[in-house]
């Protein structure tokens, strides 16, 4: 897609241009949480500390403000659960009432919310239960999407049951660089995902009960991995297990109601959790190329790298994000498209801190949906990660992916350039060849 743009792409009237987070990245002091313990016994690889992260929970009206004077309309964020019921059971109306505080304060600057029950991080209970592996997790995840949706119902009908469930299952089960930090262990993997695919069913419903009018989904990790020499079948075979493993399961649960072998072995029954989404939301960051290498059976014998010279965002302590991709988000949206369901893309971003590289990476991203709405597709809005520099997990501070610089220490902020370019797009609901000319140097070469 580098061919120069000659004409205006203007997106349908009450497209959604918005900024997404989560709360543990972007409240402060969430103490009561898995992740906090994780940071607490040193697992964060830049000994960092989340701290007051961006400051939310006392005031992410300033910049929700900051959000408004960029033109944009829409805002993702989460809510943390280990706020809104710190015990089991008990649920705390201080957290919901500062909840509706901030979901009132958006409203107010003219962004719809919406709104992710679960980004990675519960109570410090649910997790020493077993977290999405015990019995009960389901029923008490239910129990949780329903009380919010009572206390929070007349501010939002939007919502995200849980992000990346894909993610949380590889990185907390397989990989272990997130909590509970098991390597290895597929079949937890497996039953972590099939679990968290019960419970997205069950507050999907849930949800609906309260409030029948709701648009209810989740937020799907699609990683592209392409075979590193696409005429040799065996490198064909390990990129399509990736593929299988990583992205395909929880969608195809979701559509079809089952898993593909040999995970159904894994998996059960999954019948409860087809046709549980009203929209698709898609989170799109990378590709990787994957080559045969019967040296490592743990990876599936896919070995995964970076091409040469491919646009690639800084890099953190232990994590590799491979080949930034905004063409990814094309081919994901026609990978989607079956389901027939309106498509957000409720995260693309880069950790770049001199924002050598997000300018173009804006301006990719949406000329792809523009290409994508072209073709008929029905893509609804794009949530650009993330507004202020926040918490990033296990790289703590390290990686820089907002819009806005931050320093947590001062909390000052200063505008990136790509800040800029987003609200000029967002304003005008298109994208110019002036935009391009004046706010992007990069060119892939
Ligand atoms: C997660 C975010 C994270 C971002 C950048 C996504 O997978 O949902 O929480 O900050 O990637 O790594």
């Amino acid at each position: 897609m580098n061919d120069p743009l000659t004409q205006p792409l203007v997106f349908p009237a009450g497209f959604r241009w918005g900024v997404a987070t989560s709360s543990h990245q972007c409240e402060g002091e969430t103490t009561n949480n898995q992740w906090h313990a994780w940071e607490q016994a040193g697992h964060i690889t830049s000994g960092d500390r989340a701290g007051l992260a961006c400051d939310w929970w006392r005031n992410a009206e300033a910049d929700f403000d900051r959000a408004q004077a960029m033109g944009l309309n829409a805002l993702r964020l989460s809510l943390e659960w280990s706020r809104i019921e710190p015990r089991m059971g008990e649920f705390d109306p201080v957290a919901i009432a500062r909840y509706r505080q901030m979901l009132r304060a958006l409203r107010e600057r003219g962004m719809e919310p919406l709104v992710t029950l679960h980004h990675f991080t519960h109570p410090i209970w649910f997790e020493e239960r077993g977290a999405f592996l015990a019995p009960d997790a389901v029923p008490r995840f239910a129990r949780y999407a329903e009380h919010v949706v009572q206390e929070l119902g007349d501010l939002c009908d939007f919502w995200c049951t849980i992000n990346e469930p894909n993610v949380v299952a590889t990185f907390g089960y397989q990989i272990g660089d997130f909590p509970p930090g098991r390597k290895g262990d597929v079949r937890a993997a497996v039953q972590a995902q099939a679990n968290m695919a019960h419970a997205h069913a069950a507050a999907y419903r849930v949800i609906h009960r309260v409030q029948p009018a709701a648009r209810v989904g989740w937020a799907h990790h699609f990683n592209i991995f392409d075979p590193a020499r696409p005429g040799n079948p065996l490198d064909r075979l390990v990129a399509r297990l990736q593929d299988d493993g990583f992205n395909e399961f929880f969608v195809r649960a979701v559509r079809l109601g089952d898993a593909a072998f040999p995970l159904n072995l894994l998996a059960g029954d999954l019948s409860d959790v087809r046709g549980t989404c009203d929209f698709l939301g898609i989170n799109c960051y990378a590709r990787d190329l994957v080559r045969f290498d019967r040296r490592i059976p743990t990876e599936l014998f896919g070995r995964r790298f970076t091409r040469p010279h491919a646009p690639q965002g800084d890099s953190g302590v232990g994590r590799l994000y491979g080949e930034i991709y905004p063409a990814g988000i094309g081919r994901v949206i026609e990978r989607v498209r079956g389901f027939d369901k309106p498509i957000y893309v409720t995260e693309n971003g880069i950790a770049d801190r001199d924002d050598r590289l997000r300018p173009w990476l804006i301006v990719e991203a949406v000329r792809v949906m523009h290409a994508a709405l072209a073709r008929g597709a029905d893509v609804r809005g794009y949530y650009h990660w993330t507004l202020v520099d926040n918490f990033e997990w296990n790289e703590g501070w390290g990686l820089r992916f907002g819009l806005i610089a931050l320093d947590p220490i001062t909390q000052e902020r200063a505008p990136r350039k790509s800040a800029t370019l987003y609200a000029a797009i967002a304003r005008a609901n298109a994208l110019t060849p002036e935009m391009i000319v004046e706010y992007v140097s990069y060119r892939p070469t």
